[in-house]
């Protein structure tokens, strides 16, 4: 079963300027442990997409099923909790809690699930371990590199063990080294823990590591 499967999902935008179809008809299912990158031109409607997806924000039309179950219409409340088990978000631009350090941040969102303390603890320490950062735990954001604020966001993202990570740019605010570290790493480590990925990128390269490539073109997803 799919852990992420969308069908005719349509999104438009009303502006002064008129309205804006973003998302014409859009189908997708991610298998568990795939990997998808998802291309477009600047504009083409990713991130609104990744929102959709993630349940962060309402197609006009179109089904949305998590695991198997369908989600569109369901209450807010039950969007949070389900998304805590089932998704990790990685943004562009990180969103870390600035008065928090790199270990509480982790630790954040596996509060946030429920996980016993004590138990989280261990596998944030692991986890930041992975990413590279065991001896910057106890920095707070201002005090790590853009690339090492993404580690941290990886990390937080896979706490909760969640079986997909959605992925918006996530080295679009990184030089082109950092950024080509952090993303083998996302690929590295959703490999190793069979996370499903869905990978929105600008770039051919990255796209290429992953196991399927899509494009969204005219409010469309392609398959290339
Ligand atoms: N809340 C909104 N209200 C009105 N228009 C919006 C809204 N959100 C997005 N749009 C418009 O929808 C289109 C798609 O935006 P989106 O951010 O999804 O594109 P994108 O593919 O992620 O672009 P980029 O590569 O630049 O991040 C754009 O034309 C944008 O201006
Ligand atoms: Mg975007």
């Amino acid at each position: 079963m799919p852990v992420l499967s969308a069908q005719n999902l349509k999104k438009s935008f009303t502006t002064p300027a008129g309205t804006i179809e973003v998302l014409r008809n859009v189908n997708l299912a991610v298998a568990p442990g795939e990997s998808v990158s998802v291309r477009g031109e600047s504009g083409a409607g990713k991130t609104t997409l990744l929102q959709i997806l993630g349940g962060l924000d309402t197609p006009d039309s179109g089904e949305l099923f998590w695991n198997g179950e369908r989600i569109t219409k369901r209450g807010n409340a039950f969007l949070a909790k389900a998304r805590t088990k089932l998704i990790g978000y990685v943004f562009q631009f990180f969103h870390l809690v600035p008065e928090l350090t790199a270990l509480e941040n982790v630790l954040l969102a596996a509060r946030i699930a429920g996980t016993p303390m004590r138990q989280a603890r261990e596998q944030a320490k692991e986890l930041l371990a992975r990413v590279g950062l065991a001896e910057r735990t106890s920095h707070l954001p201002t005090k790590l590199s853009g690339g090492e604020c993404q580690r941290v966001a990886i990390a937080r993202a896979l706490i909760n063990r969640p079986p997909l990570i959605l992925a918006d740019e996530p080295t679009g605010n990184l030089d082109e080294c950092t950024g080509e570290a952090i993303m083998q790493l996302i690929i590295d480590v959703c490999r190793e823990q069979n996370t499903a990925l869905l990978l929105v990128t600008h770039n051919l390269d990255f796209a290429a590591r992953t196991d399927r490539r899509l494009v969204l073109r005219h409010g469309i997803l392609e398959e290339i």
